[in-house]
């Protein structure tokens, strides 16, 4: 029985690939910063086990707990929204710490079992903000865009050992509890003089033509960690997809 290890299962898209994962008869190892009972059906398959990715103990502990693994999924992220010169340094580490070195601690945590098994796959979501630009999301891009290009360079180094690296780029979730999250982090972010031009961002944000659902976004991330080829790019929902096809 195959074994997958998930971080941020304590809602939106992590909570949905674990049910996901669950339903297709694997075992999971569904991480929340703060375990929960009752989030997921009862399943002797399912271990529900604590762990921070910004905290290092946190990680080895859960990896030891987990056992062998054969899939790991970098779902874990925050985000933030504001105009850049209005993002302190100390926002943008918080959310680096999270999104960007939390994904390359679990990663370093996981390789060696993967390379000596030669067996293994990463799945790392990042966001359809790597596919094209948005404004007033600078920060959170910059996080998500470096495990872009870290993930296409590392999954060069493990194809060697048969270990596969992939990319989910999911789109806009009005549904998760991302953008209350994203929108707690804007407090003075969004400086008058910057007013006019966000107006009506956020009003298409209010009203969008395309959204990504969690199932998108489970179903997804099953087919790129189920993917024997090399392809890397997974984009999710249907805005995501249709702006990796614009691109
Ligand atoms: N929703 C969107 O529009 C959207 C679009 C593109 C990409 N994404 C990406 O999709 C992923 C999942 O987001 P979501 O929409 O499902 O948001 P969500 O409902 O806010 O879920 C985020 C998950 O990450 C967890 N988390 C945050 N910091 C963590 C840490 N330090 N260690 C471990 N877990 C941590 C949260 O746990 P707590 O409950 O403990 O906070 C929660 O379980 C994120 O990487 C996000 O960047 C989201």
């Amino acid at each position: 029985m195959n074994t997958v290890l998930i971080t941020g299962c304590s809602s939106g898209y992590g909570l949905e690939t674990a049910r996901h994962f669950l339903a297709k008869g694997w075992r999971v190892v569904a991480t929340m910063r703060t375990p929960r009972e009752g989030l997921l059906p009862r399943s002797d398959r399912l271990h529900v086990l604590p762990l921070d990715v910004t905290q290092p103990g946190s990680i080895a502990a859960a990896v030891e707990a987990a056992g062998p693994i054969d899939v790991l999924v970098n779902n874990a992220g925050v985000g933030v929204v504001g105009a850049f010169e209005a993002t302190s340094m100390e926002t943008a580490r918080e959310v680096f710490d999270t999104n960007t070195f939390g994904v390359m601690a679990m990663m370093q945590a996981v390789i060696p079992q993967f390379r000596q098994r030669r067996a293994g796959v990463i799945v790392n979501v990042t966001s359809s903000v790597t596919l094209a630009a948005m404004p007033l999301a600078g920060v959170y891009t910059a996080s998500k865009m470096a495990i872009t290009g870290l993930t296409g360079s590392v999954a060069f180094e493990l194809a060697a050992f048969n270990v596969r690296v992939k990319l989910v780029e999911p789109g806009y979730a009005p549904t998760t509890r991302f953008a209350d999250n994203g929108a707690a982090r804007m407090q003075g972010l969004i400086p008058e003089t910057y007013m006019g031009f966000a107006q009506p961002i956020f009003a298409a944000f209010a009203n969008p033509t395309a959204v990504t659902t969690e199932k998108d976004v489970a179903e997804v991330v099953w087919q790129a960690a189920n993917d024997p080829s090399e392809r890397l790019h997974f984009a999710a929902g249907a805005d995501a997809q249709a702006l990796a096809r614009a691109r």
